[in-house]
């Protein structure tokens, strides 16, 4: 089976948590969207279809396929201003791209909003070297955590939101609402299974745990990790990791837990919950008791199983583009070094592609100009309220040589990953990359609201260099920008 080859985004009424709330983006009329499977090495042909119609939000679409690098098609990465112009309503554009050698677990979503639209992209690999640590099929566990909100993500903005229930594979509970269904994970006693975990929220980071059960940790967001036992995860928006679970208990019905950093929230009755249910346990609610974690996830415990160490010379300082991001919020609007993004009207790569010097780019302040092959080494510094932070480069993945909250620097075999917590205030975090993709990246901040607040800037790698790498661009993908057919017929 290769990739689904198209999808349409359309508005439907749906009560995962069995509130009924209008007007949500759906992906072919469901949320979270169809799990996308592929096999190594596959093309990715998908035509998005826009059907939204409900003014009450945005009509205009984008499709980011998160983690996957589009090395050569910095065009298909789907970040409306910065790569592309919108899809407008009842138009198509078809997102054409090759991961490569990229496997692993992924999700897509727009960059629009945080009324749905997202859903699983999984890259399976015939050849698995984890592969004798599982022994099931992997289509059927995967494991969506999202935050959900019973009001409209533009009446949220500018306030401290609070989700209503977290859903996992789209089922939930909310406080005061039915019983609803929730999901269930099916395992059957002796065997083991490679749980993949993606966080969708919106905002919220989660502590993930199973009642009883350990967890191995064999992979961050589409790279394999060196194994580690763990008995809870806090995963933060945007990251993945891949967990062995072996089904080595008692026949029974055990709580899966997913509690976000949300004021109050609980597991009463089962909210922030789903069900592991051994066969031969009864259809029921488990009664399973949560205990204190005593072993969970540490970040710098996470090591790249493939070829570690992050590039360039060891040591703080080393690289050869040393950046430093300070972060400051002022009222409800976020600053990177006193600059806040605001979209461009033109997006960035159509600036570069009509040869706009690079220095002059827009958003004036925001875009940062990379050479190609350098090794980069970026601190960002979190200096106003608020936190953690999870962060998200475009493009790339990096070596985290220093998380939030850590004294430590790691060269040597630090996690390489695509999101990574840059703490709260008075903390920072350093990553490392090598800028050997052509195009301007998207980084920023991952919570939804952050990010329509001006948390986000624009790496623009080798911005003369494009001809070789990100051109030609397709021809729909100029059809999108009456400016670019404008300035074609010029
Ligand atoms: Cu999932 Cu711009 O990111």
């Amino acid at each position: 089976h290769g990739p689904k080859t198209r999808m349409t985004i359309g508005n439907g009424v749906i009560a995962p948590d069995g509130f009924r709330r209008p007007s949500f983006l759906l992906v072919d009329g469901v949320f979270p969207g169809p799990l996308i499977a592929a096999q190594k090495g596959d093309r990715f042909d998908i035509e998005v279809v826009n059907k939204l119609k409900d003014d009450s939000m945005s009509e205009l679409t984008s499709i980011h396929w998160h983690g996957i690098s589009q090395n050569g098609t910095n065009y298909a990465d789907g970040t409306s201003f910065v790569t592309q112009c919108p899809i407008t309503p009842n138009h198509t554009f078809t997102y054409s791209f090759s991961a490569q050698n990229q496997t692993g677990t992924f999700w897509y979503h727009s960059h629009y909003s945080c009324d749905g639209l997202r859903g699983p992209l999984v890259i399976y690999d015939p050849h698995d070297p984890m592969a004798h640590m599982y022994d099931v099929d992997d289509a059927s566990t995967v494991i969506t955590l999202a935050d959900w909100y019973h009001a409209f993500a533009r009446n949220l903005r500018h306030q401290i939101v609070f989700a209503n229930s977290m859903l996992i594979n789209g089922h939930g509970r909310y406080a005061g609402g039915h019983k609803s269904k929730l999901a269930v994970i099916k395992v059957r006693p002796g065997k083991r299974y490679r749980l993949r975990l993606i966080q969708m929220s919106c905002d919220s980071n989660v502590l993930f745990s199973i009642d009883g059960h350990n967890l191995t940790v064999i992979e961050a967001d589409g790279l394999l990790t060196e194994p580690l036992l763990v008995d809870q995860l806090q995963i933060f928006a945007g990251q993945r990791y891949s967990v062995i679970l072996s089904a080595d208990q008692p026949v029974d019905n055990y709580w899966v837990r997913s509690l976000p950093d949300t004021p109050n929230a609980t597991y009463d009755g089962g909210m922030n919950s789903a069900i592991l249910r051994y066969k031969g346990a009864p259809r029921a609610d488990p009664t399973t008791v949560n205990t204190t974690s005593t072993n969970p996830l540490q970040e710098t415990n996470l090591h790249a199983l493939i070829n570690p160490g992050a590039p360039g010379v060891p040591g703080y300082g080393n690289a050869n583009v040393n950046l430093k991001l300070e972060v400051s919020l002022i009222d409800t609007t976020f600053y990177i070094n006193n600059v806040t993004f605001t979209p461009p009207t033109v997006p960035v790569l159509l600036q570069i592609l009509w040869g706009v010097d690079p220095t002059q780019l827009l958003p004036n302040g925001s875009v940062y100009i990379l050479g190609p092959n350098q090794v980069v080494e970026l601190t960002m510094v979190i200096t106003g309220l608020g936190g953690p932070h999870p962060i998200h480069l475009h493009g790339h993945t990096f070596d985290v040589v220093q998380s939030a909250g850590s004294s430590t620097f790691n060269y040597v075999n630090p996690v390489r990953r695509d999101v990574v917590s840059a703490g709260s205030a008075g903390q920072q975090m350093v990553i490392r990359w090598v800028t050997d993709n052509s195009g301007p990246w998207f980084l920023h901040c991952h919570i939804d609201w952050h990010l329509d607040d001006g948390f986000a800037v624009v790496m623009a790698e080798s911005p003369l260099d494009t001809s070789a790498h990100v051109s030609p661009v397709p021809q729909d993908w100029g059809r999108l920008c009456p400016l670019y057919d404008n300035h074609q017929g010029m």
